[in-house]
Formats: C-alpha cells, sequence, structure tokens
C-alpha cells in the first residue's frame, strides 16, 4: 500500500488558500487519486470552538493561550491523519504549524517558544506558500472581519513564513489569475507524487 502525500497550503490572510486547496482536492479526485481537505483551525471541535470566539473577537484570550490551543487543535486530528496517510490517502490542509508559529512570532512571543508545541506533529511533504503582498489582500472580499486582518501585522506574518522556508515549500504568486496558479499547482503536485513514488519516504515529523 503506497502512502497518501501530506500537500499543505500555507500563507497570508486572503492569499486563496481556501480556494486553490479545494479545487486541488478536486481535481486529485477526478484523476482517481484519493484526497481529503483538512482545515485549521477546525473550528467544529470543542477547542475549535475556543479558538473561533477569540477569532471573531467575542472572547478574550492570552497570546500564550491561543497559542497552545491552535497547536492542541491539530494534535487532536494527528490519529486520524496518520491513519488517513497510511491508508493512501493524500491529505490536502489548508494551515497548520507554520501559521501558528508566523502568527505568534509576529506578536513577538519567541520563536523557539513558538514552535516547541508542534514538535513531533506530522511534517508535510510539501508546502505551497500562497504569496500576496498584505495591500493587495486587503482589497479582497471580507478583509478586515477577523482579529488578525490588519495591514502591519500581515506584513509581519509574511516575514515570518518566509523565515521558516525550506527546500519542501514552493512560493506561488497568489496575485496570477485562479486557474493558472491552479495548473502551477497541479504540475508541483505530480512532482511531489512523482519523487514519493521513487523515494518511498515514510512519513517525517516535525
Ligand atoms: P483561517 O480560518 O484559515 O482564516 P482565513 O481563511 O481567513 O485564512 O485562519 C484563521 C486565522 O487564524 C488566520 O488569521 C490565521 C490564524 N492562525 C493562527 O494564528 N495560528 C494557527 O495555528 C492557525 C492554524 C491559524
Amino acid at each position: 500500500m503506497t502512502r497518501g502525500l501530506f500537500i499543505l497550503f500555507e500563507g497570508c490572510d486572503r492569499s486563496g488558500k481556501t480556494t486553490q486547496s479545494t479545487r486541488l482536492v478536486q481535481a486529485l479526485d477526478d484523476s482517481g487519486i484519493k484526497a481529503k481537505l483538512l482545515k485549521f483551525p477546525d473550528r467544529t471541535t470543542a477547542i475549535g470552538k475556543m479558538i473561533d470566539g477569540y477569532l471573531t473577537q467575542k472572547s478574550k484570550l492570552s497570546d500564550e493561550a491561543i497559542h497552545l490551543l491552535f497547536s492542541a487543535n491539530r494534535w487532536e486530528a494527528m490519529n486520524q491523519m496518520r491513519a488517513d496517510l497510511e491508508s493512501g490517502i493524500t491529505l490536502v490542509v489548508d494551515r497548520y504549524a507554520f501559521s501558528g508559529v508566523a502568527f505568534s512570532a509576529a506578536k513577538k512571543l519567541d520563536f523557539k517558544w513558538c514552535k516547541a508545541p508542534d514538535v513531533g506533529l506530522l511534517a508535510p511533504d510539501r508546502v505551497f506558500f500562497m504569496d500576496i503582498h498584505p495591500d493587495d489582500a486587503a482589497k479582497r472580499d471580507g478583509y478586515g472581519e477577523e482579529i488578525y486582518e490588519k495591514r502591519e501585522f500581515q506584513i509581519e506574518v509574511r516575514v515570518k513564513f518566509f523565515s521558516m522556508m525550506d527546500s519542501s515549500w514552493s512560493v506561488v504568486d497568489a496575485n496570477k489569475d485562479a486557474d493558472e496558479i491552479h495548473r502551477q499547482i497541479m504540475v508541483l503536485t505530480k512532482r511531489a507524487f512523482k519523487k514519493q513514488e521513487e523515494d518511498q519516504s515514510s512519513i517525517s515529523s516535525l
């Protein structure tokens, strides 16, 4: 049984991650590859509901407490994620631990402290960073409704994302036309499947 791939979309707010991750899952399904879409935060769980209350500014939490809740929200999904990958399902994930670190480190929490609670979580095989300048993101529909959607903060978040990139990341120009972005992502995804076919690598950890 070949394991599924863990493909992750990261980016600043309103960068089109949700659109592109949904399209990728659809395209994989259409080509006979079993794929599942996951989104973090998962606002449906008990922890997720606390996170939602914070993001929509209905409740207050310290920077440290919300950081740990975001991480716990990933940990509660981990066993199912591993089982899915092992059973051959490819996971397309909209945000993950890198968002956790980028957003909290942008609030000036210590970078190492921010990374610590996610150590041991499953690591993605490929990361697509949807890159948009916060000035362009601000022009998109619905921007500014949630707590983090502020220009200066998003600029800082983008810098933190760039500081975490390694060779498993691809930067995608999120200003381009959605169809063109989708085509680029398909090329990169096919390449990732080919690499996995050759390497047969096991799932690694953060
Ligand atoms: P999300 O629901 O993905 O919002 P959007 O669709 O607008 O990108 O994420 C909500 C917010 O939570 C977003 O501003 C990023 C932030 N976030 C963190 O601060 N830490 C985390 O660990 C995650 C996953 C998200």
